[in-house]
């Protein structure tokens, strides 16, 4: 069979075809900004998920900055460097997060009250090294895992908020392995 009797024989169902109603309420709305029509029956779910991983990143900026004031030992000096380091990747993560859930029509939730409640990921205030690097490779690893679900979970629901987390996910994915690294020459 050539490609072009395939052509003809699709069913109608399967014709790509784009939604022209939509594509002209497009044109209405402008205060909604880059909120369009498709943007759909995700949008608050979508928001609460991202609410969820700007609690989890402050949480983590947070628990990065008190570990790089507080390191101590003969590695200190480098390992606190790599603390803070992580702490303004999370703050970037973070401030990216929540320009999204504002571009979404969603308000960022940046109330210290619920932080903790509202993060995946958890605080420490060890005070060895080594336990610091290990409650940070928890935490990253439970980012890591957030974030993939989140991925899956949004697919093709928004994709700029997909793209974003794929994002934030590689650096995650490079902190647990540095965490790794780490741990393991303690
Ligand atoms: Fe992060
Ligand atoms: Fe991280």
């Amino acid at each position: 069979m050539n490609t072009r009797t395939a052509a003809a024989t699709r069913p109608e169902e399967e014709r790509l075809t784009l939604d022209e109603a939509a594509i002209d309420r497009a044109r209405e709305n402008l205060d909604d900004g880059a909120l369009t029509p498709s943007a759909g029956p995700w949008r608050g779910q979508i928001v609460e998920l991202l609410n969820a991983a700007l609690a989890t990143e402050l949480v983590c900026v947070l628990r990065y900055k008190r570990h790089h004031f507080t390191a101590h030992g003969i590695a200190s000096p480098a390992i606190a460097a790599e603390f803070m380091i992580h702490a303004n990747e999370e703050t970037a993560h973070a401030d990216r997060i929540a320009e999204r859930i504002v571009q979404l029509g969603g308000e960022p939730d940046f109330n210290p009250s619920s932080l903790l409640e509202r993060s995946h990921a958890e605080y420490d205030d060890s005070d060895s090294l080594e336990a610091m690097i290990r409650a940070n490779l928890v935490a990253e690893r439970v980012a890591v895992e957030t974030y993939r679900q989140m991925i899956r979970l949004i697919g093709d629901k928004d994709p700029t908020t997909r793209r974003l987390i794929e994002d934030v996910l590689v650096d995650e994915e490079e902190h647990a392995d540095e965490m790794k690294d780490l741990l393991s020459r303690q």
